[in-house]
């Protein structure tokens, strides 16, 4: 992604190296002259605990060689569907991520940040914060690669992004209702598919972790019909096995941006970052 985005933008690449030592603790080296620099950092956060802190000391490092505005982009930004106490004595950890990485940070940059019950990322990041949608780009690959499309959201969150991509797509949406018991066990339900039996549909979602909100839709809309199934997603965090489960589930094709690498990777993120 910064390759990409330093050849549209036609900027340098800096060079830097980070060292892990036998112990776990890190040393990032700058290796480019960056004193009255601006310097875009692109970071993908997914997995952030090991991220964070070589971020930081990057950060740091950067500031003290003289680096003039620091600005980072995140294509996916971790911590936020931690969005409020869902059980007593939780924490509310997006807050508590803004509040952590504010301070390293002149501006802030990210795709389909998971924004529900906080709505705006400027409401907990206390730096100029935009998060782009990648809903008309997945609008645009649905279009070009699914005949007579129609766009499902696997639960009420999802409503932002199908509603979006589907009028790029030119086509129909509907959206399913999800109860989450746990990090593994979700149920969803849905109704009004009757007037589209004829149609080919296609999940959509902004983030795929586990795979089981994606694969319960799947085998709903199995029951309800539907041979073929595809799903487009944002974010391909595709933990533990979940990749493999989408593929026993038929799930075909299954498609993400570039937020983070991944063999499903199909949509490219760096047009709407080189605008900023
Ligand atoms: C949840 O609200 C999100 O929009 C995704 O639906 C969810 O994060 C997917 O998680 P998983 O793949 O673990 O079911």
């Amino acid at each position: 992604m910064a390759q990409s985005l330093s050849f549209k933008v036609g900027c340098p690449l800096i060079n830097w190296s980070e060292h892990t030592f036998p112990d776990g603790e890190s040393l990032v080296k700058l290796e480019s002259a960056v004193a009255g620099v601006d310097v875009t950092i692109v970071c993908d956060l997914s997995h952030p605990n090991s991220k964070i802190l070589p971020l930081f000391f990057l950060s740091d490092l950067l500031r003290k060689n003289g680096a003039k505005k620091l600005t980072l982009i995140a294509p996916y930004l971790p911590y936020m569907r931690q969005d409020k106490i869902f059980h007593t004595g939780e924490l509310v950890t997006a807050e508590s991520f803004a509040k952590l990485l504010s301070p390293y940070f002149d501006a802030l940059y990210t795709v389909d940040a998971h924004l529900h019950r906080i709505n705006n990322l400027n409401n907990i990041y206390k730096i100029p914060s935009t998060n782009f949608s990648a809903a008309s780009l997945i609008g645009e690959w649905i279009k070009e690669n699914i005949k007579n499309p129609l766009l499902i959201g696997p639960d009420e969150e999802s409503l932002q992004w199908v509603k979006d991509a589907s009028q790029t797509a030119n086509a129909p949406y509907v959206v399913c209702s999800k109860i989450r018991k746990n990090d593994f066990d979700v149920e969803v339900s849905i109704s009004g598919l009757e007037q589209y039996k004829n149609l080919n549909p296609v999940l959509v979602d902004d983030i795929i972790s586990t795979a089981h909100t994606l694969i319960k839709a799947a085998q709903l809309l199995k029951k309800e019909g539907f041979v073929q199934i595809a799903a487009v997603a944002t974010h391909a965090l595709f933990a533990g096995n979940a990749f493999d489960e989408c593929g026993k589930e038929g799930i075909t094709p299954l498609i993400t941006t570039n937020s983070i690498s991944h063999t499903t990777n199909g949509i490219d993120l760096s047009p709407l970052f080189a605008k900023t």
